[in-house]
């Protein structure tokens, strides 16, 4: 059901759900500050409650409500990167409801560069938790098709068109002592938040420092079978293979669809082939594998892109898809 941007600052005040664009994906969104709103999203997600939240904030000077401690280091990539796709993971005052963020010492904070989102939290005056428009381990939605053939036809939209980002925001954690961690690759890169930040993220080994100081973060999407399509998806390195693979599955007698990067052989089967520009195939991933799993076919088959760093969010995201479901 899609509704006006005053109805959902309206519903967002009642404490109700709604789903609201952002420029990464959709978001399902409740007012962060209360902890029946918030339970609602943990319900009709069907996600665990002891995975913390995003909170969705309108610019800078609002982190001071939720943090006891705003290091240099976040400073910097905050005035750098927002609003845009970079969450920072800070460590959370104590009034911060331990809903939003799963029972952990922290909290998830992101101003959206999306100007339908900027408007409702501003027309709203409210702050909003929103994890992704989907249900637990599904596909993330870039559009308000995508959330409706999610969540349902009866959960209210905020449609602001097709998300231009297209893949979650890179979260990094900020330790008081400035140390930072990666903790969930996206369109902006490790390397541009080590530039900002002045220094190298802090290696896993060596990491005890940052746990102790700002709780052991918890790997975001560590299910086997986070942003999965329904359809079994078989991942391959190299195009050989995939077509190698794909002539088996036909002579079998099953049906399959492919999702190529870049020119080159074609299996004969449906295809969908994007660019060889990571931020392109971010921004169309969902949804071709939206479009791809809707075919309801026995197998999709994935081309990989490079294992670059440009392309690690996307590839991140693919091999979670892909992960095990071959059984
Ligand atoms: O781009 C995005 O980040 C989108 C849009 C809607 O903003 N949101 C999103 O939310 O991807 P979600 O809930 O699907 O993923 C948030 C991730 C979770 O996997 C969670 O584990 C991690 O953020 N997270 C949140 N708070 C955390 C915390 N205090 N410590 C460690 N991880 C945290
Ligand atoms: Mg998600």
């Amino acid at each position: 059901m899609r509704i006006s941007l005053e109805e959902a600052a309206i519903r967002l005040q009642n404490g109700e759900v709604v789903a609201i664009p952002t420029e990464t994906v959709y978001g399902l969104a409740a007012d962060a500050t209360n902890d029946i709103a918030l339970q609602k999203i943990f319900t009709t997600k069907q996600r665990p409650a002891d995975h913390p939240l995003i909170v969705h904030i309108a610019d800078i000077s609002q982190v001071a409500e939720w943090v006891t401690d705003f290091p240099e280091v976040a400073v910097k990539l905050a005035k750098t990167f927002w609003p845009g796709a970079l969450t920072l993971i800070l460590p959370a005052k104590n009034h911060v409801s331990r809903v939003v963020r799963g029972g952990e010492p922290t909290i998830a904070l992101r101003v959206p560069n999306h100007p339908v989102a900027l408007e409702l939290l501003k027309l709203s005056k409210l702050s909003v938790a929103a994890p992704s428009a989907n249900l637990f381990t599904q596909l993330s939605p870039t559009t308000a098709t995508h959330v409706e053939a999610g969540l349902g036809e009866s959960i209210p939209v905020l449609d602001g068109g097709a998300c231009q980002v297209g893949i979650e925001s890179t979260i990094v954690s900020v330790a008081v002592d400035g140390q930072w961690q990666l903790l969930r690759p996206g369109m902006i890169s490790e390397v541009e938040v080590a530039k900002v930040a002045g220094r190298p993220q802090k290696k896993v080994a060596e990491s005890s420092k940052v746990a102790a100081a700002v709780g052991t973060p918890k790997a975001p999407g560590q299910h086997a079978l986070h942003y999965s399509p329904r359809t079994p998806l078989l991942l391959f390195k190299d195009r050989a293979a995939l077509l190698d693979t794909s002539e088996q599955l036909i002579k079998a007698g099953k049906a399959c669809a492919a999702l190529l990067i870049g020119d080159g052989d074609k299996p004969r089967c449906y295809v969908m082939q994007l660019t060889k520009q990571p931020a392109e195939v971010a921004e169309q991933l969902y949804g071709a594998l939206h479009q791809l799993d809707a075919l309801k076919v026995d197998r999709l088959l994935v081309e990989l892109p490079p294992n670059t760093p440009d392309w690690a969010a996307v590839l991140d995201r693919l091999s979670r898809a892909g992960f095990n479901k071959d059984t």
